[in-house]
């Protein structure tokens, strides 16, 4: 009898690669496996297997491979292999870009998410862009899991990233649903194998998944946000803007824009983490001075979480009496800022980055202390930057297009290797085969 161990370390080593059909000699047995793309396989006896469960198992067995290095000042933190946004088109895929030696971004591939992209409207009923999500995190990357959702279709996608190419995805099990209308932002935790995902349309709320080898499965039913929302939503006042994971994967946290001119402060929602699973009920709270909470980041080392608000700027909040009592302990007003709505942290500059979708403007900001550490313009005719993320010795920056005006969708690429203050423009990579729909930024 061929030992199924024997056979698994030889799939672990092929699945990165997996030339299709593969035919793999079982020992001295005499026997051969034939394998196909698709995991089916057929030995030269006759017998039929069928390795797919294996192989999605396989593809996903090196979570380390492009884990969030410890944060934390760590200056030796590896930069990205790859940085991925979605079309969110007619037709949604997944834009990976490749990541060179020097930080900078070359042609790398497209991959439908079988799911439609969608974008929401206006005050005057208008499509909103060039923001048409409202989120940050439409589509997120921990470990070598990589989870992009489908506004259009109410659907969330499942893909595993090769190890030898992070431009190489693929998806597991199909599509599924996500419980409530125009699915926005998606939070993961890697620590509980689970991914939640927020939808900000007439049914809005958190909707949560156990990530297994072979798909999603739902985890509860749809927590309910009471909204008032319509399909497409209206925005973006008034919606979900970002669900992620506290840093211990105790909280799943979810911000909330308000409608100051409805007198509707908006909120920081938290559901605690019991037994592994994302309880069906939740807090909400209003810190005192905010109003249209937006992108957040989680502070590494801290129970704090740093956030931008569209109608000022950004603030870091505090836990220490629980998220349910979250409390400012320290707020920037940015000048000049139209809408502040993005925010990430990098290890390098133990600093947060920030953008706005109406100004070409990188702001870096001290979370201890809510200072203005530095404000790049690159100049470089991008109109606004809108999701970004950051890893190792660099930030990568979304900058929607406007065809109208002949301005192609850019990802800026910001160097910060020479730590606090040092932040300067490398790169403005032109992305060609994408329309103004583009959102989100993640890296591997
Ligand atoms: C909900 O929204 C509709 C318009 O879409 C509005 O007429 C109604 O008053 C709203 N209800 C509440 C409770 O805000
Ligand atoms: C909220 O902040 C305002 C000023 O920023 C202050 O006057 C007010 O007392 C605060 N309220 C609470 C409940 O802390
Ligand atoms: C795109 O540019 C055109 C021409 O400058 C302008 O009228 C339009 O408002 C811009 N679109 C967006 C979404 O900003």
């Amino acid at each position: 009898m061929y030992s199924l161990t024997t056979l698994l370390t030889t799939l672990s080593l092929l699945s990165a690669t997996l030339a299709a059909p593969l035919t793999i000699p079982l020992g001295s047995t005499g026997l051969t496996i034939t394998i196909s793309s698709d995991g089916g396989a057929q030995m030269n006896n006759g017998q039929k297997v069928d390795l797919s469960p294996v192989m999605a198992m396989m593809s996903q067995a090196s979570p380390a491979e492009c884990a969030t290095p410890p944060a934390q000042g760590n200056a030796k933190a590896g930069n990205a292999k790859a940085v991925y946004f979605l079309t969110n088109a007619a037709n949604n895929a997944v834009v990976a870009l490749k990541v060179g030696a020097d930080g900078k971004l070359s042609a790398g591939s497209m991959t439908s998410t079988q799911g439609k992209g969608g974008v929401g409207v206006d005050a005057a009923g208008k499509p909103a862009l060039p923001d048409g999500t409202f989120s940050q995190s439409i589509i997120r990357v921990e470990g070598s899991t990589m989870i992009a959702l489908n506004p259009g279709s109410n659907t969330a996608s499942l893909f595993s990233i090769s190890s030898r190419d992070a431009t190489k995805l693929t998806m597991i099990g199909s599509p599924v649903d996500t419980m409530g209308d125009f699915p926005v932002s998606v939070a993961v935790s890697s620590k509980l194998s689970m991914a939640c995902v927020a939808n900000t349309g007439a049914r809005a709320g958190i909707a949560c998944y156990k990530i297994t080898p072979t798909g999603l499965l739902p985890s509860g039913s749809l927590r309910p946000f009471a909204l008032n929302q319509t399909n497409p939503p209206s925005g973006p006042l008034n919606t979900v803007s970002q669900t992620f994971f506290n840093g211990d994967s105790t909280a799943l946290l979810t911000t909330v824009k308000g409608d100051p001119t409805k007198k509707n402060t908006g909120f920081l929602s938290s559901f605690p983490v019991t037994a592994g699973m994302v309880s069906m009920t939740g807090t909400q709270t209003s810190p005192n001075g905010t109003a249209v909470l937006f992108g957040s980041t989680v502070l590494p080392g801290t129970s704090d979480i740093f956030v931008t608000d569209a109608s000022f700027g950004t603030a870091t909040l505090s836990s220490s009496t629980g998220f349910a009592a979250a409390a400012v302990s320290a707020s920037t007003k940015l000048d000049g800022q139209k809408a502040t709505c993005w925010a990430t942290f990098s290890a390098v500059t133990s600093t947060a980055f920030v953008t706005d979708v109406a100004r070409n403007v990188l702001s870096e900001i001290d979370t201890k202390t809510g200072e203005v550490v530095k404000s790049l313009d690159a100049k470089n005719g991008n109109i606004g930057l809108i999701d970004l993320a950051s890893k190792g010795n660099f930030v990568y920056a979304l900058a929607p297009g406007n065809a109208t005006a002949g301005v192609p969708v850019h990802v800026a690429v910001y160097d910060v290797s020479g730590g606090r203050g040092s932040v300067k423009e490398v790169q403005n990579f032109e992305v060609m085969g994408v329309s103004d729909s583009v959102q989100g930024m993640t890296l591997c």
